[in-house]
């Protein structure tokens, strides 16, 4: 069976819970962040054997990628890459207005959030998942 690659934009709780679900199936993980590879050293850990840290461009350039980041990030990721076309994302954000504590709305009307989303990231074949779910219930049991 060939494994397909797990990429993380975001190494919070969220991408760390599933993207170590994905690890522990026989998926390589690739995980990234804003700051770069160097400062990924414990996400990398918690997720566990078969993830490694990752340049952005790295992670964007997997089978799947996951979006965990603040949705008032998704722009500048989405200018990051330019073209999304062929990439296969699954965004978790939520609508927060705030990021640092997560609260607020963010009003992007007549837009659902996942259609702002991938209207930021031209091109990419969007999949709306997880983001309901809080990091401490995916991580212990993916039937959560
Ligand atoms: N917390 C939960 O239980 C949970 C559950 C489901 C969904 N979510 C959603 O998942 C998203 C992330 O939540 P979180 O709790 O992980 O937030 P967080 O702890 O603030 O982590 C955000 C992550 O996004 C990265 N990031 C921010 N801006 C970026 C950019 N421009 N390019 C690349 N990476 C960037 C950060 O990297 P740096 O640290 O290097 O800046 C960090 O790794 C939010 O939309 C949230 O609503 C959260």
């Amino acid at each position: 069976m060939e494994f397909k690659t797990i990429g993380t934009i975001g190494a919070g709780a969220p991408a760390q819970a599933v993207a170590a679900h994905a690890a522990r199936a026989g998926h390589p993980v690739l995980v990234s962040n804003s700051r770069g590879p160097s400062t990924l050293g414990d996400a990398v850990a918690a997720i566990g054997p078969g993830a490694s840290a990752a340049t952005f461009e790295e992670a964007a350039a997997a089978d799947l990628v996951l979006l965990a980041v603040p949705f008032g990030a998704v722009p500048a990721v989405g200018r990051r890459l330019g073209d999304w076309t062929g990439r296969v994302v699954v965004d978790m954000t939520n609508q927060f207005a705030r990021s640092d504590p997560y609260r607020g709305f963010a009003d992007v009307s007549p837009l659902t959030g996942s259609e702002w989303v991938a209207q930021q990231l031209p091109g990419v074949t969007l999949i709306k998942a997880f983001n309901a779910m809080f990091a401490t219930y995916m991580a212990p049991d993916p039937r959560h």
